[in-house]
């Protein structure tokens, strides 16, 4: 397992490059599955997720083709045939996106078998609102040896509204729905910029989409579905993640091929907290040269503040004079990382969903765990302010979502390098010794 070693106390200075969004990039190549005709994806990052995903649709019988060199960034994938309409236990436990897969596979296949989840270092997430959704759309679903079973003839249009807002649970029944018989009516759904990019793909793949990034999504159904070529968007959370390093480290960094509009409310969240932000076209330049003061925080769903950017708003308020509130809304148990800031010097108290950050505190190194893919991006900034050299282990969390992380942050002047597990020297048995 990898490590990190991080030696804080650089500003970050120059330019840092925003990779193709992984959460737009997983439900477009499930999309893949509702066509036999080639889709292909640009600025897909090169992320384990991704990696994930391309075995969980080799292993259905798609062809799947990871560009190398130039054009590293692109994917091709041709579902001509699926001879294997699954998505087994060992993947999704891997990566609980993949019942990203169950819709699509519904409507292109008539059956889908699909793991259940299981739990998640960060809460519960169950997938009951896909399986609702599916039945709805007249899929027959059972449930045995930890697996869902659906299947379908064909889906019929339907109106069907969300108990609760979520996002995988949006594409998931908008990418079944574009194949189902007459119109499907998705209400108080997911608006995050993912659900658009997919809808865009569907609808270049001949899909009748309208109203994808709000809470009602319209789809007439069609019959089939062709083949299409899609460029991903870019990495909100990833930019968002910089922004705050370059500010964490009194840096002046320039965050280059996002799209400031997706960062709206977390760059106004952070000129509260006194960081001073310019965006311009595609880029966010931060200039880390304020004092920083407390700002309360509640996660919500998009336009909200991310749940995705909390862990590392949790890191930059530990550096703000003053009380900041962190209230998480979306996920039960997602403050992993308050114990491990706290490790580092962080005065942190959780209450329930509540995070209770007293500043400004210094950070001092110490050996820390990952526990998710978030959580290590906390931990990876706070090791860059920390006093002295910071071991992040299970780093395989942030391989998930984060492309080559510790090489950009090295391009713009960190001290962080990976290293490998070094195992112990295998124990020689007395007998031979003697
Ligand atoms: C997606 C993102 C993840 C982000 C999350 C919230 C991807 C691949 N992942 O995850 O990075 O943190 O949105 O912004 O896009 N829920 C149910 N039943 C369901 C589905 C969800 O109760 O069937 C609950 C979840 O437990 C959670 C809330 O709804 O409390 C939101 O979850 P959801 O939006 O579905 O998250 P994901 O789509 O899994």
């Amino acid at each position: 397992m990898d490590k990190f070693v991080i030696r804080g106390g650089n500003p970050l200075l120059g330019t840092i490059r925003v990779s193709g969004a992984k959460n737009a990039a997983l439900p477009a190549m499930a999309a893949a599955i509702l066509t036999d005709e080639p889709i292909i994806l640009e600025n897909i990052p090169q992320v384990r997720d991704i990696e994930t995903t391309r075995k969980l649709l080799a292993a259905m019988g798609a062809e799947v083709e990871l560009g190398y060199g130039r054009a590293q960034h692109r994917t091709t994938i041709c579902c001509r045939s699926l001879t294997s309409p699954e998505a087994s236990y060992e993947l999704v436990k891997q990566m609980r996106a993949s019942s990203l897969v169950l819709g699509p596979l519904v409507a292109r296949c008539g059956r889908a078998r699909v793991s259940l989840p299981g739990g998640c270092a960060i809460g519960a997430r169950p997938i009951d609102l896909h399986v609702k959704g599916l039945e709805r759309l007249g899929a027959t679903i059972t449930q045995e040896h930890g697996y869902i079973e659906a299947s379908a003839d064909r889906l019929r249009g339907a109106e069907i509204v969300f108990d609760k807002i979520t996002v995988t649970g949006t594409e998931d029944l908008l990418m079944a729905a574009t194949l189902a018989d007459g119109e499907t009516m998705l209400q108080n759904c997911a608006r995050e910029p993912e659900v658009a990019d997919l809808a865009d793909l569907l609808n270049k793949m001949g899909a009748r989409i309208e109203g994808a990034g709000t809470s009602t999504i319209r789809i007439k159904g069609v019959s089939r579905l062709r083949g299409a070529k899609h460029r991903i968007i870019p990495d909100r959370i990833e930019a968002g993640t910089f922004v705050i390093a370059g500010a964490l480290t009194g840096g002046d960094l320039n965050v280059v091929g996002c799209d400031p509009s997706h960062l709206t409310v977390v760059l106004q969240k952070l000129a509260e907290v006194g960081v001073r932000t310019a965006s311009a076209g595609d880029s966010v330049r931060v200039i880390g040269d304020g004092a920083l003061k407390s700002a309360d925080i509640d996660t919500e769903e998009y336009p909200g503040f991310p749940t995705d950017m909390q862990a590392q708003y949790m890191a930059l308020v530990t550096q703000a004079d003053g009380a900041s509130m962190v209230t998480e809304n979306i996920f039960e148990n997602r403050f992993m990382h308050a114990q491990e800031l706290v490790r580092m010097g962080a005065n942190i108290k959780i209450e329930g969903h509540r995070a209770i950050v007293k500043g400004k505190t210094p950070l001092s190194a110490a050996a820390v765990l990952a526990s998710d893919l978030r959580a290590s991006a906390s931990l990876v900034l706070a090791a860059l302010v920390a006093d002295g050299e910071t071991i992040i282990d299970r780093v395989y969390h942030i391989d998930r979502g984060y492309e080559h992380i510790e090489e950009k942050l090295r391009g713009v002047g960190a001290q962080i390098r990976r290293i490998g597990e070094i195992f112990p020297k295998k124990a020689v048995p007395t007998a031979v010794r003697a």
